[in-house]
C-alpha cells in the first residue's frame, strides 16, 4: 500500500458552489478508485475564493503570502490534481487562470491533471477543450482524456445524474491510471534549487581544476 496525494482546486465563487460540488465528486471518485487499487489517499482541497486577495497580491509583488504559499505547495507537490472552474464568458474564470499564472514555471511538468467545469449552459462545455486543456498543455502537465462538464440539468437536488456520474467515474479511473504510473512525488519543487551544475554556471564546463 502506498500513500498518494491529491490536490483539488476549485475556482467557484458562489456559496454553495456547483463547481466545488463537482470538484468534491471528482475527488471522491478518484479517492475510491485509488483505494480500490490499494492506495491510501490524502486529499487537500484548495478553494480559490479563500485565496483570491492573496493571488492578486502575489501577482503584484511576485511573492505569495504564507497561506497561499502553503496552498501552492499542496498543489505543486501532489501526485495528481483535479482542477475545476466555472465557465465565465466561454472560458475559465479569472481567479482560476490567475492561480495557475502565479505558480513557478515548470512546477506542473508531467503532473497528472483531471479538468472539470460547470456552466449555465451545456453549449459551452467545449470551453474545457479550447481553453482549459491548452493551458495545462502549455504548463506541460498530463491532462487525462475525459474532461467533465456539468450543466444545471446534470444535477438533481445536488446529486449528479446517471450520465454525469458515468463521466466522473471514467475521468477518475483515467486520473488513477496516470497517478499509478508514476512514483509518489517528493513534495513541491524547490524554486531555488540549482538546475545546472555550479561549475557550468561559472562558465567552466567540466573542468574542476582550481588555479
Ligand atoms: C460573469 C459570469 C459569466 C458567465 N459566463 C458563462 C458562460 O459564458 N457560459 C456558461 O455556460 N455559463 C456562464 N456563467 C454561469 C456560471 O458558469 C455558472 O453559474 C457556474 O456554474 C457558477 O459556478 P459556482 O456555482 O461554482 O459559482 C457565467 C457566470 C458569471 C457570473
Amino acid at each position: 500500500m502506498t500513500r498518494r496525494t491529491l490536490a483539488v482546486v476549485s475556482a467557484g465563487l458562489s456559496q454553495p458552489s456547483s463547481t466545488r460540488l463537482l470538484a468534491d465528486q471528482l475527488a471522491g471518485a478518484t479517492r475510491d478508485e485509488l483505494a480500490r487499487r490499494g492506495h491510501e489517499v490524502d486529499v487537500r482541497v484548495v478553494d480559490l475564493r479563500e485565496y483570491a486577495h492573496d493571488v492578486v497580491n502575489n501577482m503584484l509583488t511576485g511573492f505569495p503570502p504564507t497561506a497561499l504559499r502553503e496552498a501552492i505547495d499542496a498543489v505543486t507537490g501532489a501526485d495528481g490534481i483535479i482542477a475545476v472552474t466555472p465557465i465565465f464568458s466561454a472560458s475559465y474564470n479569472g481567479l482560476f487562470k490567475s492561480f495557475f499564472d502565479v505558480l513557478d514555471a515548470g512546477s506542473l511538468v508531467d503532473r497528472p491533471v483531471l479538468i472539470g467545469a460547470t456552466g449555465g449552459t451545456a453549449r459551452h462545455s467545449l470551453a474545457l477543450e479550447h481553453a482549459v486543456r491548452p493551458m495545462f498543455s502549455y504548463l506541460r502537465a498530463v491532462v487525462v482524456p475525459t474532461a467533465v462538464f456539468a450543466a444545471p440539468e446534470d444535477w438533481s437536488d445536488g446529486t449528479a445524474d446517471g450520465a454525469l456520474r458515468g463521466r466522473i467515474r471514467r475521468a477518475a479511473g483515467e486520473l488513477a491510471d496516470q497517478i499509478e504510473r508514476r512514483p509518489p512525488t517528493s513534495g513541491p519543487a524547490d524554486p531555488f534549487a540549482l538546475t545546472t551544475d555550479f561549475l557550468q554556471m561559472l562558465g567552466r564546463g567540466g573542468d574542476t581544476t582550481v588555479s
